[in-house]
């Protein structure tokens, strides 16, 4: 298997343009903040190659603004930040990225930084477009990928770029994610289970589809489960769910039986009949048509508590309610406790992933423990599957 290229820590840097691409693609609320986590993994990092008088340019998404400038996911809450966080001249580029682009950024010194607008707000972004890939390229001398989480995305500045760009590694936070999941996948022990949460099943069809193969249950919580209660005809009220699953769903089954995968979904719930009120516990027959299904139950809680301690692997993304609000995050935090007592108590080899998952379990007060706690969602689950994602390829 060919290497991947990851940075040499010893490499003189001293007045070369670095584009380095980093996952900054944190919550925000009204244009605060609201969780850090990826922010501040990257800052050791940047802090070195300022200090090694780099001219920095960073790339980043927000959201999934699809090619148009959508304000409320611009970068400018994260530049702020960079600026109050970083010592050193940080600059913020909202221009467009044309052929003159590279000849907007010479005005950079030696350990200076500049934070690009939002990335998707450039159409050829998401469509890997080999001219806006060669623009993005001609920014700098040197690539760096950093963020692994995007890694599963042929996106112009994950995928293409190298192509066109003078020499690419893969930064130390990637390398460190890498490390720890191969890491998991060598020592992984029977039952494996997956707990898989988060809002919309289309977006997690593939992986779910894939890790059937590979592991002993399955555990669907979150607003992903809603699908799955249509799909055995309870009324799901006023909660989210998604059109047309109920094939996807019976193929998830058909699959699972064939490869002897136990699914396991909510048998009760926490509801409300809106998203900042508090919760009352519903069994799954009496959810009213006014109701929002926020969170699980207290016996789905013991359930998978059940499951976590007879497992040996247990590998989890997405949360299991609406953790932002305090009165539906008692399933997510109860879930992350057992995860964590047992990674503790008795070995159990524990991966956690996902944006929205990070942001959850920071909100907990008591320390917890994992095996590896992954910044990255979806390329995590793909990493997990074996595939070879597109970002990681190109660094090889
Ligand atoms: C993530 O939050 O998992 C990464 O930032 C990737 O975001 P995406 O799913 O919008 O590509």
């Amino acid at each position: 298997m060919d290497k991947i290229n990851f940075f040499p820590d010893s490499l003189n840097v001293q007045n070369q343009k670095i584009i380095l691409r980093l996952d900054l693609n944190v919550p925000l609320k009204n244009k605060i903040i609201t969780d850090d986590t990826r922010i501040t993994l990257c800052l050791p990092f940047l802090k070195k190659l300022i200090s090694k008088k780099a001219k920095i340019i960073i790339i980043s998404h927000l959201g999934r603004p699809r090619g148009i400038r959508e304000p409320s996911m611009s970068l400018v809450p994260i530049y702020k930040y960079l600026k109050e966080k970083l010592q050193t001249n940080v600059y913020f580029f909202m221009g467009n990225l044309d052929n003159d682009a590279k000849d907007k950024f010479s005005h950079l010194r030696e350990g200076e930084v500049i934070l690009i607008e939002n990335i998707r707000f450039f159409k050829g972004e998401i469509d890997n477009d080999e001219n806006f890939s060669k623009k993005l390229a001609s920014l700098g001398d040197i690539y760096i990928n950093d963020a692994f989480s995007c890694a599963h995305r042929k996106h112009s500045s994950i995928h293409k770029i190298t192509k066109f760009v003078k020499k690419s590694f893969a930064g130390p936070l990637l390398k460190k994610e890498i490390d720890a999941i191969n890491l998991v996948i060598k020592n992984k022990k029977e039952p494996v289970t997956c707990i898989i949460g988060g809002s919309k099943i289309s977006t997690k069809i593939n992986v779910i589809t894939n890790l059937i193969e590979r592991i002993n249950n399955l555990i669907i919580v979150g607003a992903m489960a809603n699908n799955f209660f249509v799909y055995k005809n309870f009324n799901v009220g006023n909660s989210l769910v998604e059109n047309d699953t109920k094939q996807i769903i019976k193929n998830i089954y058909d699959k699972a039986d064939r490869n002897n995968c136990k699914i396991i979904i909510p048998e009760d719930c926490v509801v409300g009949t809106s998203f900042e009120g508090k919760g009352s516990n519903k069994s799954l027959d009496k959810i009213k048509k006014n109701d929002i299904i926020l969170d699980i139950g207290p016996n789905t809680i013991n359930k998978v508590k059940q499951i976590i301690d007879i497992s040996n692997t247990v590998l989890w993304n997405g949360p299991a309610g609406y953790f932002e609000n305090k009165n539906f995050i008692n399933g997510t935090m109860s879930i992350a406790q057992a995860i964590s007592k047992n990674t503790i108590e008795k070995t159990l080899i524990s991966v956690l992933g996902g944006g929205d998952t990070l942001a959850a379990l920071n909100k907990c007060k008591n320390e917890l423990s994992f095996s590896h706690l992954s910044t990255a969602g979806g390329a995590f689950l793909e990493y997990l599957e074996g595939k070879d994602l597109p970002g990681i390829s190109v660094l090889k």
